[in-house]
């Protein structure tokens, strides 16, 4: 039977626990922070050195940890990107943007364990030579934003920040930035510009790839706040049982928001690649279902950008057979959920947020509500983004006020193909496209349907004789 498997909220909804120090002390709190400090040089056979930071650096590249912010990227490999000789400061930032709709996880941790995260924010800042960090939340968790400096000020006054960090030697500051509700400040390079106090637009890469050119030009980090708690628990564990969790490559655990037609929603830890998306929806220990009477219609796997699965949708995986390389076929309900084999699908594990459709749903006007979302918050520096989002989302809201035409699918398509594939500074292109893109490519009976019905609706309004009365008329064009 697949079940939760908790690390990172191993406490969180447990009875009596709160996000106060004290009691994340009682919980073996600050622990890891203790013994990364007391990590001491070791000596290489080759006559090398290798420091306490460098040791932890190597660790969690060793532990297969992957980002838990979208893209998945290895963490051990974006922090070894860091410039360390430029001579300039490097800054760490936590991305606690959360803004992807679908998604809810980030703000349980936040809310129910922020020490977790505080702790995981120093040993990262320690691994990497940081003296100052930020945790740049987004500007809707005003509750967060207080539960995290409140949090701080219980750290700093245990020392476990501030200067001479519990006597270690090392120096660190960390601050609470508030952005102020804008999607765009969750890409990386945005939330930059943001923290500068500038409008979050995205800069171009190259040449401004964080780790080299970021915050205030000098190098810098950007973790997902997930992603930031499990260096904690790498440190704890050591990264060879750390990466017993989770699948090969698909190492440790993920939170999952599952929203939308299930009979309980809510979040679910699980070990990376050891659920199935089908299991999610319908075990008792997750979604427990769909509603009473309804079918699934379709499943947007990682946060409303990721493209979506139709049920019934079939994939050509490779697996191992009897130890050799196969390709064997999964329904979309079979695969596992980890970052490869969404990816394989051809869709993504993205911020790992389930959106579940049932039948009830019309995919158009699901469309056109995803849609608006994007034209909404793309940034407008690039046109193709700023002008292709606003058409598709015009589009769509014209056919979900019956205004479709038969050829509305191939013009939303035509659209969508022309906005990402390196036309944009940033992958909001892509995020806007991809949507579109697959719902229409998987439900364009549905879009064609719905114009055509819509197009003969207004052949017959226009049809009706002008001399009838209004009620008439309208009675006419329904017939
Ligand atoms: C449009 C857009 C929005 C994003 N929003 C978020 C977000 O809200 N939270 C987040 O952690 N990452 C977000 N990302 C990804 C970040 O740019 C960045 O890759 C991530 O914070 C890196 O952390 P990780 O390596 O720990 O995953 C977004 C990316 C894009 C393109
Ligand atoms: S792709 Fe869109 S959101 Fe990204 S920089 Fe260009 S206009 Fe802004």
């Amino acid at each position: 039977m697949p079940s939760e498997f908790r690390l990172i909220l191993k406490h969180a909804d447990q009875p009596g626990y709160t996000p106060d120090i004290d009691c994340y002390l009682r919980h073996g709190g600050y622990e890891a922070l203790k013994k990364a400090l007391a990590i001491q040089p070791k000596d290489l056979p080759d006559g090398k050195k290798v420091s306490g930071p460098e040791q932890i650096r190597d660790e969690v590249k060793l532990s297969g940890l992957r980002g838990r912010g979208g893209a998945g990227f290895s963490c051990g490999l974006k922090w070894s990107f860091v410039d360390r000789k430029s001579g300039k400061p490097i800054y760490l930032i936590c991305n606690a943007d959360e803004s992807e709709p679908g998604t809810f996880k980030d703000r349980q941790i936040i809310h129910k364990d922020p020490h977790q995260l505080i702790e995981g924010m120093i040993i990262s800042c320690y691994a990497n030579d940081v003296h100052l960090a930020y945790l740049y939340i987004r500007g809707e968790m005003p509750e967060g934003a207080k539960l995290l400096n409140q949090a701080l000020k219980e750290a700093r006054a245990k020392n476990f920040l501030g200067k001479n960090v519990l006597g270690s030697g090392y120096d660190l500051e960390i601050h609470v930035h508030r952005g102020a509700g804008a999607y765009i400040c969750g890409e990386e390079t945005g939330l930059i510009e943001s923290l500068e106090g500038k409008r979050p637009y995205p800069r171009i890469k190259p040449p401004y790839f964080p780790a080299v050119l970021g915050l205030y030009m000098c190098p810098t980090i950007v973790n997902n706040v997930e992603t930031l708690c499990n260096v904690r628990h790498i440190v704890t564990m050591g990264a060879a049982e750390f990466a017993k969790l989770g699948t090969p490559n698909n190492t440790g655990t993920r939170i999952v928001s599952l929203s939308g037609h299930v009979k309980r929603p809510g979040y679910f830890e699980i070990e990376v690649g050891k659920v199935t998306i089908g299991q999610l929806i319908n075990d008792p220990a997750f979604g427990g279902g769909l509603r009473e009477g309804r079918k699934l219609k379709a499943v947007i796997p990682g946060g409303s950008s990721a493209k979506v699965f139709k049920a019934g949708e079939k994939f050509k995986l490779k697996r191992k057979v009897d130890g050799k390389d196969a390709e064997v076929e999964v329904d979309m309900l079979d695969l596992p959920y980890d970052f490869d084999s969404l990816i394989a699908a051809g869709s993504m594990s993205g911020s790992s947020a389930i959106i579940v459709m049932d039948d009830s749903v019309d995919i158009v006007e699901a469309l056109a509500n995803i849609s608006e979302f994007y034209a909404h918050e793309s940034c407008g520096q690039c046109t193709p983004c700023r002008e292709g989002s606003l058409w598709m989302s015009k589009a769509l809201h014209r056919m979900a006020h019956g205004e479709g035409r038969a050829t509305d699918a191939d013009y939303l398509v035509k659209i969508a193909d022309n906005i990402p594939g390196g036309r944009t500074i940033c992958a909001f292109g892509e995020a806007c496209s991809w949507p579109v893109q697959s719902f229409v490519a998987k439900f364009k009976d549905e879009f064609v349907a719905k114009g055509k019905a819509d197009e003969e609706r207004r052949a017959k309004q226009v049809a009706a004789p002008k001399s009838a009365a209004p009620a008439e008329r309208s009675e006419l064009a329904t017939k």
